[in-house]
């Protein structure tokens, strides 16, 4: 019996690395450090909805990577949350049509189908609501309105083609095109990171600092609200709810009188928005943001709403400080951010979809008044250009005119320049 039991035992642990998968939760696994979840990141299955069609994903991809949608033809929803990296812009705030700056940070898409809300105020519940706005925000793509999106699209026969096949007939609607890109944003997820491995058995897929990290996470409390599989605020324990509506959320800062809280608030410009009282006119709701979702978070800098923080251990130092009470030393900081680092799942392959393309003729309008009216507006940019900056450099190089003497100082100088360098490097040797 005894024995039986041992190699029982023994047996288990020799395929326990690779079917733990399977048996995770059948199984008590012996952690070396307890983690916050043991729910792995969901699988695809676990999101994916009814009528997730492969054809209607690739539609919906190639309208995510669409810039003929927005009034000046380049922006795409990929131009601010750029699937080629980590789902953002990686900038401050975002840049819109026109080159306007908005007022607040994109957030990564990657994972965006398991969350409950969308939005840093949450003000909308599902992917297909969000996907509404962007196409007319003023400072984003800046359509007039959704018909002339929609129009654009429905004039070009390719797309009327793939609506047919996806939806039946080949109306371009609001609802199809938004149902079309939330359903290729589900697929938008990173599986497998060395945290979810951890999890599932794999008890040595993360290194002692992170393991040391995971222990400092808990014990500050950071837990309490990047909590659930995607670390983005579902309160501990509780099941999933992808695009529930429900709001989980936070006023950052919650500790505004910690002193080294009041510091990053100033420096980071933290209480300038109104957060989520923007939508419920509800003073309670003011400087309150969803929880962001913690993974891939080692990808997604600058942090927070504001765009503000440059890295990733300011922005542990700043939630320490307004969110837990606590000042952190520099190796909780490094703990934790390692930690983080296991949170970096696999990004799927991607590739560029080919758009469909009009046959001789351009999906833009061509709208000669506007062209004019641009041209006009700016005064003839070219003299103001030749008059600031080629003038310039014309007064400091007469010899602008032949770019062959250019060429040539250049090369000289380049020259000179190595041989700089090999004379130091001789002299050091010796
Ligand atoms: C000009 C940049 C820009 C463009 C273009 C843009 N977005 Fe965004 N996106 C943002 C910003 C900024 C936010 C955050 C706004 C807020 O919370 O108020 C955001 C938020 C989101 C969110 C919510 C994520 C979360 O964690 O809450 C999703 C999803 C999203 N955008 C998808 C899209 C889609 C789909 C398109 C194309 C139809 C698109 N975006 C076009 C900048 C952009
Ligand atoms: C009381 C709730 C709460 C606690 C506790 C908390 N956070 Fe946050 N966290 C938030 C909210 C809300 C935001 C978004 C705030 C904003 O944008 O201004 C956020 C944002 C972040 C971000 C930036 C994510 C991004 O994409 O910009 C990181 C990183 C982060 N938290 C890590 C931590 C760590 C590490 C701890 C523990 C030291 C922690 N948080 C504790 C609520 C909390």
């Amino acid at each position: 019996m005894v024995l039986a039991l041992g190699v029982c035992l023994l047996s288990m642990l020799a395929v326990g690395a690779a079917s733990a998968q399977d048996d995770a939760e059948d199984e008590e696994i012996d952690y070396p450090v307890e983690p916050p979840t043991d729910q792995p990141l969901p699988e695809y299955e676990e999101v994916r909805q009814e009528g997730d069609t492969e054809e209607k994903v690739a539609l919906g991809e190639m309208l995510y990577f669409e810039p003929r949608i927005s009034e000046t033809g380049t922006v795409s929803c990929n131009t601010c949350h750029n699937v080629m990296e980590g789902g953002d812009d990686s900038r401050p705030t975002a840049s819109g049509v026109h080159g306007q700056v908005g007022p607040i940070a994109s957030p990564t898409v990657w994972n965006s189908a398991f969350h409950s809300t969308q939005f840093w105020d949450g003000r909308a519940d599902t992917l297909a609501e969000q996907a509404e706005g962007p196409i007319v925000a003023d400072v984003e793509m800046g359509m007039p309105d959704h018909e002339a999106a929609l129009d654009r699209v429905s004039n070009n026969e390719g797309y009327r083609e793939l609506f047919e096949e996806v939806y039946g007939d080949d109306e371009v609607t609001l609802d199809r095109v938004t149902d079309a890109i939330a359903a290729y944003e589900r697929t938008l997820i990173t599986p497998n990171s060395s945290y979810d491995r951890y999890v599932q058995g794999e008890t040595d897929a993360l290194t002692e600092q992170q393991l040391d990290g995971m222990e400092t996470f808990q014990e500050v409390g950071c837990d309490t609200c990047h909590a659930g599989p995607a670390f983005s605020g579902q309160g501990p324990g509780t099941a999933f709810e992808a695009e529930s509506g429900d709001f989980y959320g936070h006023p950052n800062p919650t500790y505004e009188d910690n002193e080294q809280c009041q510091e990053y608030v100033d420096r980071f410009g933290l209480m300038e928005n109104p957060g989520r009282m923007g939508v419920t006119d509800d003073e309670a709701d003011e400087f309150v943001y969803k929880v962001p979702t913690l993974r891939n978070v080692e990808h997604t800098a600058p942090y927070l709403h504001t765009g503000q923080v440059t890295n990733l251990e300011d922005a542990i130092r700043v939630m320490g400080a307004c969110q837990n009470d606590e000042e952190l030393d520099d190796e909780q900081v490094e703990d934790i951010r390692a930690f983080l680092t296991s949170l970096t799942g696999e990004y799927p392959e991607m590739t560029m979809p080919r758009l469909p393309t009009p046959s001789g003729e351009s999906m833009m309008p061509f709208d000669e008044d506007a062209q004019l009216e641009d041209v006009a507006d700016e005064d003839d940019p070219f003299e103001e250009e030749v008059d600031d900056e080629v003038n310039d450099e014309v007064d400091d190089e007469p010899e602008e005119g032949l770019p062959g003497f250019g060429a040539i100082v250049g090369l000289a100088a380049l020259i000179s320049a190595a041989g700089l360098v090999a004379l130091r490097r001789i002299r050091a040797e010796e």
